[in-house]
């Protein structure tokens, strides 16, 4: 990830919210407008039935494929599941890990979000591991212990060869889908919490070019130059936001 390490990374989560003939038509509006913008790293990610559609779409365009989950191990009998190499050869460059959207859902647990951290990185994918604090632990002042917690959890054993990536992101499991975003000044001390914990797992050289912190949580075209470039902050996971091409568009356009 180092040549564009120092540009922004916005990542498009359409979640389970549009079918695939819509996500191919939000790839080509989105990709009309932003394939040339080369001031950002732009990531959409499908649901995975449209990666296929959307790969085709951003094939040869400055905008890169991700998909919103993958499974740990690299194939065999495990129904339903979708493998990091099939991610892989359908062109996928990253992959979001532990959404709380999964931890809550489908029960995923760190140790799991740990196993697709490696088996994503052990692809070649850059994972894009989210950690964040419910509203309860939040209200029992558990909210940097929490984060701590689920970023040495699902790091745990993982190395940074050259060559490989890793994004982390802050998403304050309260604020997902709120509306309201966290005020900058609290998701960049997250962050520093966040990297205080890298620090004790990577060389500072690894940190610096093949990690990136990013915040996700009610993004929108108000918010988002907040969160972006403002080290260690240099990006973010958009949900809602992204479901619009306008929107979306308007909302990179800010940068
Ligand atoms: P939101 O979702 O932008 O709709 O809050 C963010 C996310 O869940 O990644």
């Amino acid at each position: 990830m180092s040549p564009s390490h120092n540009k922004p990374l916005v990542l498009a989560n359409w979640k389970m919210n549009l079918s695939v003939r819509q996500s191919v038509d939000l790839a080509r509006r989105v990709t009309r407008s932003l394939s040339r913008t080369t001031k950002i790293d732009l990531v959409l990610c499908p649901t995975f039935p449209a990666l296929p559609g959307v790969a085709e779409v951003v094939k040869r365009k400055s905008i890169a494929l991700g998909a919103q989950d993958v499974f740990w191990k690299a194939a065999g009998p495990y129904t339903g599941e979708v493998s990091p190499a099939v991610l892989r050869e359908l062109g996928v460059k990253y992959v979001i890990v532990g959404h709380s959207e999964r931890r809550q859902y489908l029960k995923e647990t760190d140790i799991v979000v740990q196993q697709k951290t490696l088996a994503a990185l052990a692809q070649g994918l850059i994972p894009v591991l989210c950690v964040g604090e419910t509203f309860a632990e939040r209200q029992a002042g558990q909210k940097d212990v929490v984060i701590m917690r689920q970023v040495t959890a699902a790091l745990k054993g993982v190395t940074l060869p050259s060559g490989l990536g890793l994004v982390v992101a802050y998403e304050p499991v309260w604020v997902i889908g709120s509306g309201q975003a966290v005020e900058p000044r609290e998701a960049l001390h997250t962050a520093q919490v966040i990297r205080q914990v890298l620090i004790d797992i990577f060389p500072p050289s690894v940190i610096e070019r093949q990690v990136r912190l990013i915040y996700g949580g009610s993004v929108d075209t108000t918010n988002i130059a907040a969160f972006v470039r403002q080290p260690p902050l240099s990006g973010v996971l958009v949900g809602g936001a992204s479901l619009s091409a306008k929107q979306f568009i308007d909302l990179v356009r800010q940068l």
